[in-house]
C-alpha cells in the first residue's frame, strides 16, 4: 500500500527558486490559488544573471542553489521560477531531488493559440531565446509561425537592481525599443519568457496599444502546481501560510527588503 504523505511534509514549504526576484510574481499567483500554504522564496543573487551564462554554468548554479535550499529547508515541492534555468537544467533537478519539481517555460503554446497573424514574438534572456528547449516548444506548438526572438538582458538588470527606485517613463523607455521590434514584425502575441517581464508586464501591455496581446506562464504554472500537490496528496489545507524570502548572496542595500514588503514576503536575509 503506497505510504500517505506526513502532515511534517505537508507543512513543508513550497520552494520557489530563480536567480533574484523575477520568480516572486509566480509566487503571488500561487499564493491567491493556495493561500495555506508555507512557501520560501530563494533568489540567487549570487549568481546573478543566469540568462548570460553558459548552459552548464546555469546547470551549476540551480544545483548548488538547490543543495544550499535543502540543507536549511525541507520543501514538499520546488517551482523553478525561471525561464533560464528551466530550458537548460529542468531535467538535472528533477534527477537531483526526490520531491516534484515544476518548471515555468515560455508560453510559446497560449501565444500560437491567441496569434491571428500567425506571427508570435518571444522576450526572453540571451540564453533562453538561444535555447534548444524554445526549438522544441516552438516546433511542437507553434511550426508555421514566424517567430520573433528578442533579447533583453538589460531588462533583467533594471528589474533585479532599480524597479523599485524607478519611474514609469524610465520604465516605458526601457521597454520601447523591444515593443517597436515587435510591432515593426507585425507579432500580434507575445511571450514574456522571462520570469522578471511580468514585473513590467502591464507597462507593456499599455505601451503596445492593442498592437500584441502579452502571455506569459503564471497561470498555467500555478494550475501545474495545484495539480501536482493534489495528486501527491501534499496540499496543507488548514493553518495560517507563510513566506519567508532568502537570498543566496548579500545586497548592500535594502532593495529585497523592500521588495519583501512589497509582494508581503518576509526577507531573511542571505539563506543560512
Ligand atoms: N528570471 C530569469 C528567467 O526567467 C532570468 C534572469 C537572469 O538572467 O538571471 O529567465
Amino acid at each position: 500500500m503506497p505510504l500517505m504523505p506526513s502532515s511534517e511534509s505537508r507543512n513543508g514549504p513550497i520552494a520557489f527558486l530563480d536567480s533574484g526576484i523575477g520568480g516572486i510574481p509566480y509566487l503571488v499567483k500561487l499564493r491567491k490559488k493556495l493561500p495555506r500554504e508555507n512557501y520560501l522564496y530563494l533568489a540567487d543573487h549570487a549568481n546573478f544573471p543566469y540568462g548570460e551564462k553558459p548552459v552548464e554554468k546555469i546547470r551549476e548554479a540551480v544545483l548548488q542553489t538547490t543543495d544550499r535550499l535543502l540543507s536549511f529547508s525541507r520543501p514538499k515541492m520546488i517551482v523553478l521560477a525561471c525561464n533560464t534555468a528551466s530550458v537548460s537544467a529542468l531535467q538535472n533537478l528533477r534527477d537531483h531531488v526526490d520531491i516534484p519539481v515544476v518548471g515555468v517555460v515560455p508560453a510559446v503554446k497560449p501565444a500560437a493559440h491567441l496569434s491571428g497573424e500567425r506571427t508570435i514574438g518571444v522576450l526572453a534572456t540571451e540564453s533562453t531565446v538561444n535555447a534548444p528547449y524554445l526549438d522544441s516548444l516552438i516546433e511542437q506548438f507553434a511550426r508555421d509561425f514566424r517567430v520573433v526572438r528578442v533579447a533583453a538582458g538589460d531588462i533583467v538588470a533594471f528589474v533585479e537592481n532599480r524597479l523599485l527606485q524607478s519611474t514609469r517613463e524610465e520604465q516605458n523607455r526601457l521597454v520601447a525599443p523591444a515593443i517597436e521590434t515587435f510591432r515593426r514584425e507585425r507579432a500580434d502575441a507575445v511571450v514574456l519568457g522571462c520570469t522578471h517581464f511580468t514585473f513590467l508586464e502591464e507597462n507593456i501591455r499599455v505601451l503596445a496599444g492593442g498592437a500584441f496581446l502579452t502571455v506569459d506562464s503564471r497561470e498555467g504554472v500555478a494550475n501545474q502546481s495545484v495539480r501536482v500537490l493534489e495528486k501527491e496528496g501534499l496540499l496543507r489545507e488548514e493553518g495560517e501560510g507563510s513566506a519567508l524570502f532568502y537570498t543566496t548572496g548579500s545586497r548592500d542595500d535594502d532593495y529585497y527588503h523592500r521588495i519583501g514588503d512589497r509582494f508581503f514576503l518576509d526577507f531573511r536575509g542571505e539563506a543560512p
